[in-house]
């Protein structure tokens, strides 16, 4: 049980007691086993078309650490912390988690021809190609986006569709799976912080990533010291930001 979450903890005290946590305690022990339970509810994140096209890099080793901690720009929420994990997005395993999802549709519709499961499948089989093959320049996207923007003239049309548009789509998925990280290491009693201040080259080096692949944000993991959150928690007015549309 984290501690300062009341027992049973809920929901609402998770949310509240999560800080991002600039300086960890070195002397406090870690249990990394606790990084992989949380990356393993990561994973069951909500990501677009369920491609997942994302991967959870663990950097554990005391060396690469330290490397991975400089490029982060020295800070001290990466150079205090136990472990860092990159989310990182991989463009081009498309055709691969198209095919599996079109299996699992043919095997969840099997000995089916109706409207709804001709209708899963022409979506793997036909659509996520046209949105997901893109070229080095970036020109099929552009193409795409015209097109759209024209037949969308007189009906209801998908616009985000160039290749920058799919790197936002991706982006997404991948942080919905460091939010459900973060939360799952406080519900373990740890603490963490999103970065995305960092060299992306060199991180993208130091990890051997695919020239198409992206750094979402590094999250640092560790215990939280007092000095390590910085005040009291700033929001602006909820009237500002949440919108009723009644
Ligand atoms: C995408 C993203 C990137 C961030 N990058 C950094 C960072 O590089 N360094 C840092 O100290 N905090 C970083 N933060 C943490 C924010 O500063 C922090 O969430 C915000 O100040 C609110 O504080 P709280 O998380 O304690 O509620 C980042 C947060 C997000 C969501």
């Amino acid at each position: 049980m984290p501690e300062s979450i009341s027992q049973p903890y809920d929901f609402s005290s998770l949310v509240h007691s999560r800080r991002s946590v600039r300086k960890y305690d070195l002397t406090a022990e870690f249990d990394h086993q606790a990084v992989a339970r949380a990356l393993e509810l990561a994973a069951l994140s909500p990501n677009s078309s369920n491609m997942q096209l994302w991967q959870f890099h663990r950097v554990i080793n005391d060396d690469k650490r330290q490397q991975l901690a400089t490029l982060c720009m020295g800070q001290n929420a990466a150079k205090t912390a136990n472990e860092l994990i990159a989310f990182v997005i991989t463009p081009d395993k498309w055709q691969q988690r198209t095919r599996i999802n079109a299996a699992h549709i043919r095997e969840m519709f099997k000995g089916r021809n109706d409207k709804a499961s001709k209708r899963a499948l022409k979506y793997y089989e036909k659509l996520i190609p046209l949105v997901y093959r893109n070229d080095r320049f970036g020109l099929l996207g552009l193409g795409r986006r015209l097109i759209c923007a024209f037949l969308g003239r007189n009906k209801l049309m998908m616009r985000e569709v160039s290749k920058a548009d799919l790197r936002v789509c991706l982006h997404k998925s991948s942080s919905l799976a460091a939010m459900i990280f973060m939360m799952a290491m406080r519900a373990e009693g740890y603490d963490t912080c999103p970065m995305e201040g960092f060299d992306s080259k060199r991180a993208k080096a130091l990890l051997g990533l695919k020239s198409n692949d992206e750094i979402t944000m590094i999250v640092s993991c560790g215990k939280r010291t007092d000095e390590g959150i910085y005040g009291e928690r700033q929001r602006v007015d909820n009237q500002e930001i949440i919108i009723t549309h009644a």
